[in-house]
């Protein structure tokens, strides 16, 4: 009988392991992309795992008991993580925002956020560092995180209907628990929240208007995002799709709101407040409105490699410098080449017709809840 082939977890997405340059200047942190875009932000992917199943990020025929996650080998660990980070910082990041899956799985989450808490830019002034959660054991964590040096959080909440949000997670996962998280991160001092609404058209459209509300007022930031064909297992159609135009024309029927500026450039969300003072809302347009021209984003996978977008078929094997005895300039040097290379804008590509979409796409794109949000 032959054997069976078990594919190796962390072979899934084509990495090429980068080109230390040698003699390179010292990280200056104004690096520009091929297209002139600094890098600020760093999006770390701390677990490939979740305990939610949400159909458009891990869905469940895909993910089942027999899908291979990353064995914990693989994983970088809290100090490769940090030194990292700390290369990304001299290069220009001001924002680092942990992601998962969900990070909270990972252990002793609160010992890294308290390592990169330590950071500080050239400047001497710490980053911007937040965490992207689902909020099923925020409700536990919240104090630990803050103590550790969390500044905010984001929660991911795609309804306020307990059976419309149950099935959305497909874990049965009340939706009650994640109110919980809520209060209890904004007890901790980890706001301004924001709360993260993944919007499908036909399955929670209708909680547009109730988690408005229900927001509304309380300080939490509630941001409505437009469904993304990212990676190729969530079957995305743009039927799904509810543009986030038609979003702020559901909301301003009900509750009137006006268009404010945006705090910085690069900004994923666009801004709107209520006229009656109730706090802000936000869109997230990738689909309609692609915001490639000045995206400032990389991502750093769960086991090392580093993807220059959302959208990537492939990224750069930064855990074999890490691990490869190479020093921290010869890495930061690397870093410095792989952006000054880059030129990915996918979504622009997209909307101009010019990008392969979904199943279509030939090269397996990276799949969200590996890379994060
Ligand atoms: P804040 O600083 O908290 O406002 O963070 P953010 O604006 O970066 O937003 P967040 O990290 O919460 O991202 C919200 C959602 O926007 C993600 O879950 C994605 O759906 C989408 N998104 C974020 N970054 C990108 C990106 O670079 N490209 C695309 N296409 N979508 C993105
Ligand atoms: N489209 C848009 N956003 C997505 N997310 C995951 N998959 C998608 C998708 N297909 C985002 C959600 C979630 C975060 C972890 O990633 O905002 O809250
Ligand atoms: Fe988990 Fe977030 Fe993906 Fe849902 S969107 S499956 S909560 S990582
Ligand atoms: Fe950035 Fe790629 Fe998203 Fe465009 S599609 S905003 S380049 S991550």
């Amino acid at each position: 009988m032959a054997d069976k082939v078990i594919p190796l977890a962390d072979q899934r997405y084509v990495a090429r392991v980068p080109i230390v340059p040698l003699n390179a200047a010292p990280p200056t942190g104004l690096i520009g992309d091929a297209l002139g875009r600094p890098l600020r932000d760093l999006r770390i992917s701390v677990t490939d795992r979740c305990n939610f199943r949400c159909s458009y990020c891990m869905p469940k025929e895909v993910f089942d008991k027999n899908y291979n996650f990353l064995p914990h080998a693989s994983l970088l660990s809290f100090e490769e993580i940090t030194r990292a980070a700390r290369l990304f910082v001299a290069h220009g990041v001001r924002k680092i925002r942990l992601t998962g899956g969900e990070p909270l799985l990972r252990k002793n989450l609160e010992v890294l956020v308290g390592m990169l808490a330590e950071l500080r830019t050239p400047e001497g002034e710490p980053l911007d560092l937040t965490l992207t959660t689902n909020g099923s054991v925020l409700a536990r964590k919240a104090q630990a995180l803050k103590d550790a040096g969390l500044q905010r959080i984001t929660v991911s909440l795609d309804a306020l209907d307990d059976a419309v949000f149950r099935r959305m997670n497909d874990a049965d996962f009340p939706v009650a628990d994640v109110l919980a998280g809520i209060d209890a991160a904004q007890r901790a001092g980890l706001g301004p929240i924001k709360v993260n609404m993944v919007v499908k058209r036909g399955t929670n459209d209708h909680q547009i208007v109730p988690m408005a509300r229900h927001f509304k007022g309380t300080g939490t930031i509630l941001r409505f995002i437009e469904y993304m064909d990212v990676g190729a297992t969530n079957g995305w159609r743009m039927d799904e799709v509810l543009a986030s135009a038609q979003v702020v024309e559901r909301v301003q029927a009900e509750l009137p709101i006006e268009a404010i500026a945006p705090n910085v450039l690069g900004e994923t969300a666009e801004r709107w407040r209520y006229v009656d003072g109730g706090g802000e809302i936000g869109v997230i347009s990738s689909v309609t409105q692609a915001f490639c021209h000045d995206c400032n984003r990389a991502r750093l996978s769960t086991e090392g490699k580093l993807f220059l977008c959302l959208f990537a078929s492939h990224g750069h094997d930064l855990r074999a410098l890490l691990r490869g005895g190479h020093t921290d300039a010869q890495i930061a040097a690397a870093i410095g080449l792989i952006w000054q290379q880059r030129n990915d804008r996918y979504s622009e590509l997209r909307s101009a017709g010019q990008a392969a979409v979904g199943a279509e796409s030939g090269a397996r794109r990276v799949e969200m809840h590996y890379i994060g949000g």
